[in-house]
């Protein structure tokens, strides 16, 4: 009796020291956009959070789109300085599979073996993500136009996007993404990725991959990217915030990138897969113990930022949806959800999400199995915040 009274106490003593650091370490980290601290940032923190960021690289790639790469050692790479990640069963992964054509996300070539391309992260990054904070708490807010299901346990989801470059300004963004959630809305765990076009996260306007997680529904944790420790990457070429080499076109070419997430049970790894074979990365299921049974929602869809005086820039093509043609609107094909016998299904039936019905639209056609999307965008009014 005694033993297993121990070993209780024990674990209930780890769950908490953990609880704990979790809270600290995304504090003090750096949290992307969704922090509604204002705390100014000093000098100090902000060389602290280079430096914890930046490894030091045997090898630095300039990609094409301007941005730098480091490659730094698989084992060293900042994900792993998680202080949740400290006991994190790391291994290299073998299998990686290159698609050297007809790719839409561009890779970083040259990374030596073992090794694997980071984006290196600037001062300016660090002050734009920070900057954004007081913005997006300035009258601006987020809406969605798209779709969801939910179910008790998901343990993954898949869609093709078409990818768009959509106009926007300084303190907007555009984007269309595939979300997992679980959790209430105010303290959501959510994972995501898709395209986005974001000059405060990048410091330009061209289309770039993106991922996202938060432990709270974007309260005070909330983090883009390798902005901060989590995302453990284990591709040699293709990292989540690289640009796209190609985007669509109206009534024109359609440039489509595939979209997955997926849970491995057995290790507690969210995977993050593109183009059906190209497996990017994973979170660990350590940064969110609500994750542990898996997903309760899904969203396929667009989210943009609304400027501080409330106008949304375009989302997808920007074009109202148009239900014959496949080749106006921003789109989601093939959406699909994995239940919990890792059973792929399309959704039996989904909910329209639409947080801004005067300017954007989203329409699932069955049959076609579509999911259309966006809008001219334009004047948002009683928006309630979102932030996640
Ligand atoms: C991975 O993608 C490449 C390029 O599209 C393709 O040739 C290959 O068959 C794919 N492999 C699998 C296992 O799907
Ligand atoms: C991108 O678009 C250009 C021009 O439309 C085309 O020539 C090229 O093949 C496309 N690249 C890919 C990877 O689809
Ligand atoms: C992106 O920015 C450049 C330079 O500021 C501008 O010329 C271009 O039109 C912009 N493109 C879009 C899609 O907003
Ligand atoms: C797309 O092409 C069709 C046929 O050429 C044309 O009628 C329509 O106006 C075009 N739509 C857009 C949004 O450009």
């Amino acid at each position: 009796m005694a033993p297993l009274i121990n070993f209780k106490i024990t674990n209930i003593l780890v769950l908490l020291t953990s609880l704990i650091l979790t809270y600290q370490e995304l504090i003090s980290v750096l949290e992307g956009r969704m922090t509604t601290e204002t705390t100014l940032l000093e000098e100090e923190n902000l060389e602290r959070q280079l430096s914890l960021l930046n490894k030091p690289p045997l090898k630095t790639i300039h990609a094409i789109w301007g941005d730098t790469y480091d490659c730094i050692e698989f084992h060293k790479q900042p994900a792993f300085d998680h202080p949740l990640l400290k006991d994190h069963k790391i291994e290299m992964w073998k299998e990686i599979i290159s698609t050297k054509s007809d790719e839409t996300l561009t890779g970083i070539d040259g990374c030596p073996e073992g090794t694997v391309p980071i984006r290196r992260t600037t001062r300016e990054d660090l002050i734009r993500a920070k900057s954004l904070t007081s913005s997006s708490n300035y009258g601006g807010g987020q809406c969605r136009a798209g779709v969801s299901y939910d179910a008790e346990k998901i343990y993954g989801a898949k869609g093709a996007y078409n990818v768009w470059n959509p106009t926007v300004k300084q303190d907007q963004f555009s984007s269309a993404e595939l979300s997992l959630q679980s959790g209430s809305e105010e303290n959501a765990a959510i994972v995501k990725l898709g395209w986005t076009v974001d000059p405060q996260l990048y410091g330009g306007n061209k289309t770039r991959g993106f991922i996202y997680w938060t432990v709270d529904g974007g309260q005070k944790t909330g983090c883009y990217n390798t902005l901060c420790r989590g995302f453990v990457q284990v591709h040699d070429r293709y990292t989540p915030d690289a640009a796209f080499s190609n985007v669509s076109i109206v009534n024109g070419t359609q440039a489509e990138f595939f979209a997955e997430i997926i849970l491995d049970k057995v290790r507690g790894r969210w995977w993050m897969i593109i183009e059906t074979n190209i497996t990017i990365g994973y979170w660990p299921n350590e940064l969110f113990p609500a994750f542990s049974q898996g997903a309760k929602h899904v969203y396929w869809g667009g989210r943009v930022q609304s400027d501080k005086d409330g106008v949304g820039p375009p989302m997808g093509s920007g074009q109202e949806i148009d239900a014959h043609s496949m080749f106006i609107n921003g789109y989601v094909r093939f959406l699909e959800y994995i239940d919990k016998n890792y059973e792929v299904r399309q959704p039996e039936s989904t909910t329209n999400i639409n947080d801004c019905t005067k300017v954007y639209a989203e329409e699932y056609f069955l049959d076609a199995k579509i999911l259309k999307y966006g809008g001219h965008g334009g004047a948002i009014l009683g928006l309630r915040a979102i932030k996640s």
